[in-house]
């Protein structure tokens, strides 16, 4: 019997027990994931964001932010954005290449119905998310549905690799219909 990491389907299995443990437990590494996406200069931007949606069927994730963050902007510039975890329980490091559209308004309603009120308060701030300020407190949390968005990443590649005794790398594209193939590491 193989271990899970040993075949292309095993790691691929592997990828979606990860990234479902991070919508689903707190305390999972995958809750906290790195999005980086391209700066309104060009330049590279990179943040943490928490996991809120896995759908393996799909190939999709979900992030929940305040649309008047510079990631909104940086991402109606430009769609393309990476995704980075390193799952240490699993000993894998997740590397997503995705394409993001933004939710907002009616199509984001019966999500922001599922989020709890203390997150709310994470949506929805005066003045805007990145704005200079006199004192590190002259800010307002306001929970506003009018400000939340979700990002919905569809993966278009992946990347995946396993420290064990031995490293091993795989990737996956979407245009392949996910076969997946073996790299080195
Ligand atoms: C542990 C942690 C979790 C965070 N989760 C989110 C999140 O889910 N959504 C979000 O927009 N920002 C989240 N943030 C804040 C972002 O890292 C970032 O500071 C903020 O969104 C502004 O980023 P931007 O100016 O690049 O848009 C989180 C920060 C930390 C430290």
């Amino acid at each position: 019997m193989s271990e899970w990491f040993e075949t292309l389907p095993g790691l691929w299995t592997g990828l979606w027990d990860c990234l479902a443990e991070g919508v689903a437990r707190r305390d999972a590494p995958a809750r906290h994931v790195v999005l980086a996406t391209v700066g309104l200069d060009g330049g590279p931007e990179a943040r943490t964001v928490v996991l809120r949606g896995a759908d393996a069927d799909a190939g999709v994730i979900e992030v929940h932010t305040d649309l008047h963050s510079a990631k909104v902007a940086e991402l109606r510039r430009d769609g393309r954005a990476a995704v980075v975890v390193w799952d240490g329980e699993r000993r894998l490091q997740v590397r997503l290449s995705v394409a993001v559209t933004e939710l907002q308004g009616d199509a984001a309603a019966a999500i922001w119905e599922q989020v709890p009120d203390p997150s709310r308060q994470s949506y929805g701030v005066v003045p805007a998310p990145g704005t200079p300020i006199a004192g590190a407190l002259d800010y307002e949390k306001c929970a506003d549905r009018a400000t939340f968005a979700v990002l919905r990443c569809e993966l278009r590649r992946v990347d995946l690799v396993h420290l064990g005794e031995v490293h091993r790398r795989a990737g996956f594209a979407r245009a392949g219909g996910w076969a997946g193939r073996w790299l080195v590491p």
